[in-house]
């Protein structure tokens, strides 16, 4: 199968997404993504015995970082590690970093690489579904405070995403499923035709069909790469990314992250902002039993975890997104399926009924 080739228009800053089977294995291409130069791999201690070795093969004069593996580990005195290995191994203002791993290693490393030397180079090499279709590309770049998840961070453009399919065979069936909802999720938000391939290819992704996959990745990474050549630093429509992720992040957060995965809250959140666009009388209940439908095939839960708080106290916690401006909550919403947008003009009471309806 051949490798399919996107780009992020970006001006100075744009930069190829490739997709395909084997990237990893292609000695010419990652010498022409890479070059030359000083490069510091930067990976996790499950990530490394399964594809480092063979990478450092064929770039010999790379050096390497292993960090622990883990969200909890998502924080500024794990990024210090990969500062102090390019120091130590002498790294200059032209290395390239290369993050070889899921959204939390891709989200370190290219903070990391927004900060030496005041901002090198760094390219994606994402392993999960999650990463590939989400995390990888658009820039966004961080680690998390104890105050909150994500709050420290910088907008840093890779240079390039390589996205080779042929990782996710190793990746755990619960993780994959999670990557499934922000495959889901591009639908949803403004492709519609997309939504219809999902329902009716989503037995193929589940089993891993290889040219499905490649085909729901670089569809989900042109949809990304479109929103994000219109608005790189979320000043409007990036938002609308966040489908889902206000009432996720809040179950996430009331649940000590502990009962699911990032991509199963954010599978039910888009649920329940679908549920609350209806009772707006904004899309009509077909659309909500679709969603749902598809978020079901794709192994995901449609109700909620077990002993969350009351439906005042996840209102509550919505009210602490980054989403919140001068104290206003703000919601995407659907018009319909494949048209979303972002609002706080919505009833208060209507958004309790949702949560009640579901918490
Ligand atoms: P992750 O990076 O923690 O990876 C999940 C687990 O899978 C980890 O244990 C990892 O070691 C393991 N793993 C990764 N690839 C594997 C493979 N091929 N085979 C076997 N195991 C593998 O989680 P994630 O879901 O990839 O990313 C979540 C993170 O991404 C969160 O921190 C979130 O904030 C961030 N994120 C960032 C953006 C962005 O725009 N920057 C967008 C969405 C999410
Ligand atoms: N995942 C949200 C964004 O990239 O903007």
């Amino acid at each position: 199968m051949r490798s399919i080739t996107l780009q992020v228009d970006l001006a100075e800053r744009s930069y190829p997404i490739i997709i395909g089977a084997g990237l990893l294995k292609d000695e010419a291409l990652l010498q022409q993504c890479i070059g030359s130069g000083q490069l510091m791999v930067v990976s996790n201690e499950t990530i490394a015995p399964l594809y480092l070795d063979s990478l450092l093969n064929k770039m010999p004069n790379a050096d390497s970082v292993i960090l622990p593996d883990g969200e909890q580990f998502k924080q500024l005195a794990t990024v210090e590690h990969v500062f102090e290995a390019l120091l130590n191994q002498r790294h200059n203002r032209t290395t390239t970093l290369l993050a070889l791993g899921g959204g939390v290693v891709g989200d370190m490393t290219g903070f990391a690489a927004a900060c030496y030397q005041r901002g090198v180079k760094f390219i994606q090499v994402p392993t999960t579904l999650l990463a590939q279709v989400d995390s990888s590309v658009g820039g966004k770049t961080g680690v998390n405070h104890t105050l909150g998840k994500n709050m420290i961070g910088a907008f840093h453009q890779p240079v390039a995403v390589l996205i080779d399919t042929d990782t996710l065979s190793s990746l755990p069936t619960r993780e994959y499923q999670a990557g499934l909802a922000e495959v889901i999720k591009y639908g949803l938000l403004c492709d519609a035709d997309f939504f219809i391939w999902l329902e009716q290819n989503m037995p193929a992704l589940i089993a891993r069909d290889q040219a499905a996959l490649q085909y729901a990745i670089a569809r989900s990474c042109e949809n990304k790469a479109k929103v994000v050549a219109a608005d790189e630093r979320e000043g409007g429509i990036r938002a609308i990314l966040n489908l889902g992720h206000t009432f996720g992040h809040a179950i996430e957060t009331a649940t000590e992250y502990k009962a699911w995965l990032h991509g199963e809250a954010v599978g039910f959140g888009m649920i329940m902002a679908l549920d609350l666009s209806m009772r707006l009388g904004l899309i009509d209940a077909s659309g909500l039993e679709r969603t749902i439908a598809l978020i079901a095939a794709a192994g995901l839960p449609v109700s909620a975890p077990a002993n969350l708080p009351a439906a005042d106290v996840i209102l509550g916690l919505m009210g602490m997104d980054k989403k919140v401006l001068d104290g206003n909550l703000r919601l995407v919403l659907l018009r319909a399926i494949g048209d979303a947008f972002v609002s706080n003009d919505f009833d208060a009471d209507i958004l309790k009924q949702t949560l009640q309806h579901y918490l």
